[in-house]
């Protein structure tokens, strides 16, 4: 095949998703249902924008606004072409058709609920229709169980027709070539096609795969492409059948991964979005799921148990038992276990964050620790600084959200309250326990709680019999014994 002719764009791609998908059993349309972090419309749209259509158009019809909102939010570039009533899928196409008025050259037709499809797959059944130099191809596959699916009729090479499982006669039931329902149509073939449909089937339906029949009888050329590898074609009806695709997307998507250099200890249970990225060496430990737009740079270890969420993650990182959305992590920090990072938390190179630390809208300086028990909002914590155990920024006066700073190389010590605004310096420290109000200038010790007071023989007078009692009156024996050998020896 020509290179100019490989580089030819398809005149457009219909996505068909205005059906019910009733055996979802759900309040949001099948096609909105998410299977690797994406809409499966979202998948089929970027499967179809492999072949970079001149237009691409999305046939909607059940619950169309909610559909129609998601294009809207997710790919701005596709049209909306609604299908009033869902007459069948070759009233889908038609419904296609109506958005691109004068439309000539190849058109694609696939579905929204068909989330395995590889670009690839798409690209390879395009080139087999020009250079079987076709009418229509249709895709193909060859399943274990073709229960319910379109049988292909064939002549050798050439197919003369599509049967549903309803009109099926018993020898046609027996064969196991599927039609996926991926197709390219000659743009003319398929309006002529379209215009002559008659709902006279077992379903009452307008189908789009008597396009093919047509075809045929008009003297016009219909090939097929068989993909071997059939799960690609198989759709979505129910939850099962979501769970299992969603199942085999992730499992694609670790096999990738790990053929460019991921450790993944347990591909079972890890979960990485379609759109993550991850660079070499980095290992997943179980119960790891990456989504969204996370990142995670070289010889970084995530997990295990670890969900992350549009995180950035730098080199040699270690994340364990942490939970974190939209947040940076620098290079070689430490993370957990039991950690949970909200947004706009940044991480700068080997910070610590460490068991049951809270951490929102915090900017944290090069190898800065929050290592136990703390909420860390609104914050900005400077290089080399240290926050005592159980630490709080007391962000939020009740009414509005405010900023604390505590500058480089400053301690503050367990158990203290920053109360939002306040700055401590470079180089101060604060005593653990203290409540701090006011801000401390460099290299001062800010001490904020009660003196503290001992009242000598209180348990004695007022815990008297008690085990403290007795326990505090053997330990004052024993001490008076010991002060009287020491005089006794003259020392
Ligand atoms: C269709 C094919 C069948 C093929 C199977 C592959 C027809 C008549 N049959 O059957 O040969 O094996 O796909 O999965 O085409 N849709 C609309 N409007 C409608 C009806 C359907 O947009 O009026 C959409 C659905 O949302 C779905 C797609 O078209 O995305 C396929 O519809 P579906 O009812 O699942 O087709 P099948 O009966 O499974
Ligand atoms: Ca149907």
């Amino acid at each position: 095949m020509a290179d100019q002719d490989a580089e030819k764009r398809v005149a457009a791609v219909v996505i068909m998703a205005a059906g019910a998908g009733t055996r979802m059993k759900s309040a949001i349309p099948k096609v909105l249902h998410r299977i690797a972090g994406r809409s499966m419309i979202g998948l089929a749209i970027d499967t179809a924008d492999a072949l970079s259509p001149e237009r691409l158009v999305v046939v909607v019809g059940h619950q169309r606004e909610l559909v129609a909102e998601h294009l809207a939010d997710v790919a701005p570039h596709v049209t909306v072409a609604v299908q009033e009533r869902q007459l069948g899928t070759g009233d889908a196409v038609r419904a296609g058709l109506a958005a691109l008025p004068g439309i000539a050259g190849e058109i694609v037709v696939t579905s929204g609920d068909v989330p395995l499809l590889a670009p690839e797959t798409l690209l390879d059944l395009v080139a087999a229709h020009r250079e079987g130099a076709n009418a229509v191809t249709i895709l193909t596959a060859v399943v274990p169980d073709p229960t319910g699916y379109g049988r292909v009729i064939r002549d050798g090479e050439q197919v003369l027709r599509i049967v549903e499982q309803s009109d099926a006669t018993d020898a046609e039931l027996d064969l196991a070539e599927i039609n996926a329902g991926i197709y390219v149509f000659d743009a003319g073939t398929l309006t002529e096609g379209l215009s002559a449909l008659q709902a006279k089937n077992a379903q009452g339906e307008l189908y789009l795969t008597d396009v093919i029949a047509h075809a045929r009888d008009a003297g016009h050329r219909v090939g097929a492409r068989v993909v071997a590898d059939y799960l690609q074609t198989e759709g979505v009806n129910d939850r099962v059948q979501l769970a299992e695709r969603a199942a085999e997307l992730n499992r694609r998507i670790l096999t990738r991964w790990m053929r460019d250099g991921v450790t993944v200890v347990d591909p079972a249970t890890t979960w990485v979005h379609a759109g993550v990225d991850l660079a070499e060496d980095v290992t997943l430990l179980p119960g790891t799921s990456l989504e969204g737009a996370t990142s995670v740079a070289r010889g970084a270890t995530i997990g295990p148990e670890t969900t992350l969420i549009d995180v950035e993650v730098g080199e040699n990182a270690r994340v364990l038992r942490t939970h974190a959305e939209l947040v940076v992590i620098g290079p070689g920090a430490t993370i957990g276990p039991f950690s949970y990072l909200r947004p706009g938390t940044e991480l700068a190179e080997n910070v610590h964050i460490g068991a049951f630390v809270e951490t929102k809208k915090a900017v944290i300086g090069e190898g800065a620790k929050v290592p136990h028990l703390t909420y860390c909002g609104d914050a900005v914590v400077g290089a080399g600084s240290n926050i005592g155990a159980g630490t709080i920024f007391a962000n939020y006066d009740g009414i509005g959200k405010h900023t604390s700073t505590v500058g480089e190389h400053s301690f503050v010590g367990s158990d203290s309250v920053l109360v939002a605004p306040v700055h401590i310096a470079d180089g101060a420290y604060v005593a653990a326990g203290s409540t701090i109000t006011g801000n401390v200038g460099p290299g001062e010790l800010a001490v904020a709680r009660g003196q503290q007071r001992n009242i000598r023989g209180w348990v004695a007078r007022k815990r008297p019999g008690t085990r403290s009692a007795d326990a505090a009156a053997a330990a004052l024996a024993s001490t008076e014994t010991t002060e009287q050998q020491t005089e006794e020896a003259g020392e």
